[in-house]
């Protein structure tokens, strides 16, 4: 996600300069290669693996501490992009805490801090008149979260439903046409939306997390991931699913959320939708969400057949927002 977004960065060069948006990226870190940092900026050739390293480019430092890296790196946006742990939302809650707390500001696209931490880093954020944001963390970057918060002022959500994980929904679209399950998982995998291990998908624990971050957020109710009822799809078999679509009922992963009093009630699990509901157009990498409110009865945002370059514009969206103009070490 993050090459993603440098490269969108470096598209939208001559919008971010209308904007009089100045950036360079001064610290790069995963576990395997460590904690770099260089206060004048890294050769973005250099970093895409474009271009090898000219002797005397640059010196990254090697940081082992993370507050030591952002200050090394003089940073003013934390551009978060980590694994999910779906259970704690760690180290990922304490990295944008840390950020935050230097007065730096945290962008996300990674659900675990947004379900575990929202209202902690919400909090923090406004106290250091920073930003905590998290527009790719659901439906990749479009903009839900904003589109609640800057636009729908005073709108209450009372529920929504969806299909949020486009794994599963690949999968589903591959047994509809005749492959079995694993073709059609081999399939996901070879489009690039699966992970080798893509148990988080098809066991629903990531549209249960999309779930549970858009109850918190846009439902303003806090919910846990083990509140939310979730099945996935491994117990559908191919015939099964071949048969649902040519009767005219095909199965999705539906995600499903309804205030219930002060809760929330919240499940993710396969259901058989009708053929002229919006949920069963939907098919392969493509999502919906479909919000009930007090003002609009319905509300459908549809995105078709998004690649990982809508997920960076999310952070990318975000980091304008937090920037506004000036200038910004990321
Ligand atoms: N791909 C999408 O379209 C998409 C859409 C929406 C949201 N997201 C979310 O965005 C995040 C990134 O997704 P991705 O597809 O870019 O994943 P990815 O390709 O697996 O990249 C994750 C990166 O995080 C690093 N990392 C993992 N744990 C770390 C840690 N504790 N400290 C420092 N670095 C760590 C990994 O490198 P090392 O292994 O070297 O540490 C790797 O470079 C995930 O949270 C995902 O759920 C992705």
């Amino acid at each position: 996600v993050n090459r993603a977004l440098v490269e969108l960065l470096r598209r939208k060069e001559s919008e971010l300069q209308q904007r009089g948006i100045a950036w360079r990226i001064t610290g790069v870190a995963t576990r395997k290669t460590g904690w770099l940092a260089d206060a004048k900026g890294f050769d973005l050739n250099v970093l895409l693996g474009k271009s090898s390293a000219l002797p005397g480019w640059a010196n990254p430092l090697l940081r082992d501490d993370f507050c030591d890296w952002l200050s090394t790196a003089r940073a003013n946006v934390l551009l978060e992009a980590i694994s999910l742990d779906p259970y704690t939302g760690q180290p990922a809650i304490e990295y944008l805490r840390a950020a935050l707390n230097m007065g730096i500001h945290a962008i996300t696209a990674n659900k675990g801090p947004v379900v575990h931490a929202y209202r902690e880093l919400s909090t923090l954020a406004a106290e250091k008149g920073k930003q905590f944001l998290f527009e790719s963390t659901v439906m990749d970057g479009v903009p839900i979260f904003s589109l609640f918060r800057d636009h729908l002022h005073g709108v209450q959500v009372h529920g929504f439903r969806g299909i949020l994980n486009s794994t599963t929904n690949v999968i589903l679209s591959g047994m509809e046409s005749g492959l079995t399950f694993d073709q059609a998982l081999k399939r996901a995998q070879d489009v690039g939306v699966a992970e080798t291990n893509p148990s988080h998908d098809i066991d629903g624990w990531d549209a249960t997390m999309k779930v549970a971050a858009l109850v918190t957020v846009v439902m303003n109710t806090p919910i846990r991931p083990d509140q939310v009822q979730r099945e996935g799809i491994r117990g559908l078999n191919a015939d099964q699913v071949f048969s649902a679509h040519a009767a005219g009922h095909p199965y999705r992963l539906v995600c499903r959320a309804h205030r219930s009093g002060e809760q929330a009630e919240a499940s993710v699990r396969p259901e058989q939708v009708p053929a002229n509901d919006p949920l069963a157009q939907v098919t392969g990498t493509s999502s919906v969400v479909y919000f009930e409110t007090d003002i609009f009865p319905g509300l459908i945002i549809t995105e078709v057949n998004p690649g990982v370059e809508a997920t960076a514009y999310g952070m990318y969206a975000d980091f304008v927002r937090a920037v506004g103009t000036g200038k910004a070490e990321v």
